[in-house]
């Protein structure tokens, strides 16, 4: 699936400013690893572009305001503001121990981001986009105080689920509006809640549908965050409420007992941390203003729990108050340990410090979340997973390649042997970067990183093609040929992996004897001569042993069946935690099997054949269905399945399936449904084969 330009945009590196900002975190708890895949995401996609000589900014910052932050203050006994400064500082030192540079790392409770913020409601209010009106909101009748927000939980009105005030976060994945949950619960003092009215201010986001209509056309990035806001775009668009009865937050202008709803100081962050970069280094070499009010290339990489804010809301107050749009929004999955969610209560979490104080270089970590499954993939960490994946391709790969043609090199030839990169590897250097940069332009992470680990795997089926141990004494000229060559392909590596693996590529690049920083080249640099003389490498990953897995997985067993022991039971989810729902469920909440047995006969009754999806699209008014065209190899059945709200539709094309053939046609939303797509579970996990049956296969 591509994600790259529509024809609107230009292909990077551009001459405009780029931006490249990471999800706020908000500062109320440890960073795990879980939340890293999102900023190294940001940092590779970020550093990339730099690679390709884009000027950029890479920007994120503390989220200090809201309910996640007052909640935790008050169940902790301390004041909001000193809690949140004191998380804000630890990930502002936690971050570049991973590499995840920003240019600046700010926090929304600052004077920039207070000025920023109410230049942007104050033209939102002069703009006309701003009304007041009065609803109903949570309210504890005992403490006689208000609950916004995470002050309150009960039943989405959606779907039914248990959710969170602000969000089904256990759900449809909805953001809730003041007044929508059902069945409030004060989360403070347990106390059921009630209703009552009062006056709040309104941001008329219904009224701009046409102009996010357009905007999503425009917009680049990952799958789902260009497709998810189609649907809520066609269920018609609610204005936003953008106060709440809170002592926490920037007050409203004008209103001393409202503050601003976080969701609207949180981005304009963003702004804040670019104005604050420009203000350090000053605009010659990168101005915040034209990036964001004239022709800024913005890129916003986050979770995919927050595609809503950030196509919908956050374009919405960027166009009235006449600043550029996002270009692109690149929306991770989720991550899973052993296939459930992180959960920072059960201490199920594999923590950044922990990861750290393992003594694990942080490149490792860096490569694995980067090309692990495609950015917006759910990625299912596990200690064998990661083990595998720096043994295989970073030490038997890359590693590999280098140490022996550099220690070849710097044996027979003192470094760099005399001669000019042969026409064969100088193409596959050009291709390595050719694939590098079309991963910039799909948003495609991964390929940032495969692309390198590629040209590796080329440099070794060279060498050992070529067999530069027999030929010297021999062949002195071809010998120096394949070392020259194999330089040049170990300089690529260092080039085209900074973005990956910055630490590791400045120490390669340090062996190879180059001046200045690997930070600082372009992709360029790939195929410029390395220096004559270097010294002998040293390796640059090490294998992880198996025992070393089995250490590290057992306490992790032990730690999580003691904390789920002290638990009372109460998920505590956090912004990755939610993803817990997405995780195998506990064996106790497996359906028993069936007691009657059938007979083979009547299992024969059924005719399941093997089917491939081609075509897959929406139907009107139904949220959950799409209809699908399966191949059977005989025909193409139109088949209705429940799987939009699961599954990426662009994806689905392709995806080969088990289908009931001879199941009675239904009617549904008026699209007849001829058969049924077998899927597993409430997630509609698709079942399909293991080899290449051919399409129409009947299985037995
Ligand atoms: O969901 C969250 O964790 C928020 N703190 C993300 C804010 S991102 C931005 F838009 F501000
Ligand atoms: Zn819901």
């Amino acid at each position: 699936m591509s994600n790259h330009a529509p024809d609107s945009h230009e292909a990077f590196p551009t001459d405009a400013p780029a931006v490249v900002t990471c999800g706020l975190p908000y500062a109320n708890g440890d960073l795990h690893i879980g939340h890293l895949r999102t900023y190294v995401g940001g940092d590779v996609y970020s550093r990339a572009l730099e690679s390709l000589g884009q000027q950029t900014a890479f920007v994120s910052g503390s989220d200090m305001h809201g309910t996640p932050i007052a909640v935790q203050a008050i169940a902790e006994g301390v004041d909001p503001e000193a809690f949140a400064l004191e998380w804000h500082e630890q990930y502002a030192e936690t971050f570049p121990k991973f590499g995840v540079e920003f240019d600046n790392y700010g926090h929304t409770h600052d004077e920039t981001n207070r000025e920023l913020t109410y230049e942007i409601v104050e033209r939102l209010e002069s703009e006309g986009y701003v009304y007041e009106k009065e609803i109903k909101v949570a309210w504890d009748p005992i403490d006689e105080q208000p609950l916004p927000d995470r002050y309150v939980e009960g039943t989405c009105p959606y779907c039914g689920e248990h959710a969170r005030g602000d969000e089904c976060d256990e759900g449809c994945g909805r953001h809730l509006e003041p007044g929508e949950i059902e069945d409030p619960v004060s989360t403070i003092s347990g106390n059921p809640a009630e209703y009552r009215d009062r006056a709040h201010k309104f941001f008329k986001v219904s009224e701009l549908s046409e102009y996010l209509d357009g905007f999503l056309d425009r917009l680049e990035g990952t799958s789902n965050a260009r497709n998810q806001p189609r649907q809520w775009l066609e269920d018609g668009l609610q204005d936003w409420c953008i106060t709440r009865d809170l002592d926490w937050g920037f007050d409203y202008p004008g209103e001393d007992d409202l503050v601003l709803y976080v969701w609207v100081d949180a981005p304009i962050e963003y702004v804040a941390s670019t104005k604050q970069y420009t203000e350090r280094v000053g605009a010659d070499t990168y101005d915040w203003d034209e990036a964001w009010r004239e022709d800024g290339e913005v890129v916003h990489v986050i979770g995919r729990d927050i595609i809503q804010h950030h196509t919908v809301f956050w374009p919405a107050m960027l166009h009235v108050a006449d600043y550029v749009e996002p270009r692109a929004v690149m929306a991770s999955g989720f991550m899973t340990l052993g296939g459930k969610g992180f959960s920072t209560s059960r201490d199920r979490a594999v923590w950044a410090r922990e990861y750290l104080d393992e003594g694990f270089h942080p490149d490792l970590l860096r490569y694995y979340l980067a090309t692990n499954g495609g950015f917006q993939q759910d990625v299912d960490f596990s200690w064998e997973k990661f083990r595998d994946r720096v043994n295989n391709e970073l030490v038997g790969t890359v590693g590999n390649f280098l140490y022996r043609s550099l220690l070849f090199a710097h044996r027979n030839f003192e470094g760099t042997p005399e001669a000019d990169v042969s026409a064969e590897v100088e193409e596959r250097i050009e291709e390595a970067i050719a694939d590098f940069e079309t991963g910039v332009n799909d948003y495609s992470v991964r390929q940032v990183g495969t692309a390198t680990v590629d040209l590796a795997r080329f440099g070794n089926e060279y060498i050992q093609r070529e067999e530069p141990w027999n030929l010297v004494g021999e062949d002195d000229e071809a010998a120096a040929q394949v070392i020259r060559d194999c330089v040049q392909i170990a300089k690529a590596v260092a080039v085209l992996f900074e973005p990956v693996a910055p630490d590791t590529s400045a120490e390669l690049w340090e062996q190879l004897a180059e001046d200045g920083s690997v930070h600082d080249v372009t992709t360029d640099a790939a195929l410029e001569a390395p220096p004559r003389d270097f010294g002998a490498p040293s390796e640059l990953y090490e294998k992880i042993e198996a025992e070393r897995v089995e250490e590290l997985n057992e306490k992790l067993e032990a730690r999580v069946a003691e904390a789920t022991a002290a638990d009372d039971g109460d998920e505590d989810r956090t912004e990755s935690d939610e993803s817990e729902a997405a995780g195998d469920s506990d064996v106790s909440d497996i359906e028993p099997v069936a007691d009657d047995r059938i007979s083979f006969d009547e299992f024969q009754d059924l005719d399941l054949r093997v089917g491939e999806i081609v075509d897959a699209e929406g139907i009107e008014g139904a949220d959950d269905l799409l209809r699908l065209t399966v191949d059977i190899g005989t025909e193409r059945r139109q088949i209705v399945a429940g799987l939009k709200q699961l599954h990426d539709v662009d994806d689905l094309p392709g995806t080969r399936v088990v289908i009931v053939a001879n199941l009675e046609k239904a009617e549904l939303f008026g699209v007849e449904s001829n058969g049924m797509v077998l899927a597993a579970g409430e997630d509609a996990d698709l079942l399909t084969t293991h080899g290449d049956a051919p399409l129409g296969t009947k299985i037995r």
